[in-house]
């Protein structure tokens, strides 16, 4: 069993768990994930580790409070154990010997967009980060995100606070005022991060992605996370989820992705006996 030792509603949706977890805390690194399961008869869920301190023992994850899974684990306190937290999973994430790099984040994505910005400023590497939210009330993170850039640009969709207009916006501007990256790293809705690598391409500019495809065992064997990469068929959970932007083929990721919308609609929940929203 896990024990929560912190839980902080970042926002009305979003809420972190920093939980005790020593073994995972001891090997996890930025680009890696847990498989969380709520209880005994719980589906497993991916959660991307937001952060971990190997001294105090805990990693932490950041949900969005959306299905019934996640609704049951929001409804656990400090104190409270989750049954199975499986990880670190996944490749932690490789910067090269990046130097000068955007770090994207989109939305709740920001949450793991800043580990990598963490990382990075911890490697030395100057980070200037980008995220972009739907408008301020969902805003997340933002006292965190700026410690670790040289530069934080937040952008909402509804010109709320910060920029107005979509984050590939912000990372165009940038580069027409002849700022250089030699690596840009996406995280966040697929749509998005089609967009970001649109942006990037046309610049050549490197550019990582984390995919974020249903997954079910997380350890290679079912089949479920398959992504197209470079034309080859590749499984997030192992072999991700981190990707070649370029290279990714995003229109099968999200029709792969939309597969069950229709069943999760009509799905009655027996947790909440109400209809699903995620
Ligand atoms: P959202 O839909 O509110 O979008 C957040 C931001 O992304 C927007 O403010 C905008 O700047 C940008 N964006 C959205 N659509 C765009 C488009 N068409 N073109 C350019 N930019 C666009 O995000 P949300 O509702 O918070 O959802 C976050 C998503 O991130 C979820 O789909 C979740 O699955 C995903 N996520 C991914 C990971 C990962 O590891 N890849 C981790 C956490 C969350
Ligand atoms: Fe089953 Fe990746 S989640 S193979």
């Amino acid at each position: 069993m896990f024990r929560i030792v912190r839980k902080e509603r970042l926002n009305q949706a979003v809420v972190l768990f920093e939980i005790e977890a020593p073994f995972i805390a001891a090997k996890a690194r930025a680009g890696q994930f847990v498989i969380v399961r709520a209880n005994e008869q719980g589906e497993r869920v991916p959660f991307t580790i937001a952060d971990y301190d190997a001294e105090r023992g805990t990693i932490t994850i950041i949900i969005q409070v959306i299905g019934g899974t996640t609704m049951e684990l929001d409804r656990l306190g400090v104190g409270d154990c989750i049954k199975d937290v499986a990880g670190p999973l996944g490749v932690a994430t490789e910067y090269g010997d990046a130097k000068r790099v955007a770090v994207v984040g989109g939305g709740v994505g920001c949450a793991i967009a800043y580990p990598q910005a963490k990382e990075l400023t911890k490697l030395g590497a100057e980070v200037d980060m980008i995220a972009g939210f739907r408008n301020k009330d969902i805003i997340i993170l933002e006292n965190e995100m700026r410690a670790v850039s040289k530069e934080l640009h937040i952008c909402t969709d509804d010109g709320s606070y910060g920029t107005k207009g979509f984050v590939t916006d912000k990372l165009e501007e940038l580069f027409n005022l002849g700022k250089k990256f030699d690596l840009v790293i996406a995280i966040g809705p697929v749509i998005m991060m089609k967009f970001i690598c649109a942006v990037t391409k046309k610049y050549g500019i490197k550019t990582i992605v984390s995919l974020n495809p249903i997954m079910i065992d997380g350890t290679g064997m079912c089949g479920c996370c398959r992504v197209t990469v470079g034309g080859k068929v590749r499984y997030a959970c192992v072999e991700g989820p981190d990707f070649d932007g370029h290279q990714v083929d995003f229109d099968e990721l999200i029709r792969r992705n939309g597969a069950y919308k229709e069943h999760e609609k009509d799905h009655v929940c027996r947790l909440t006996g109400g209809v699903r929203n995620g």
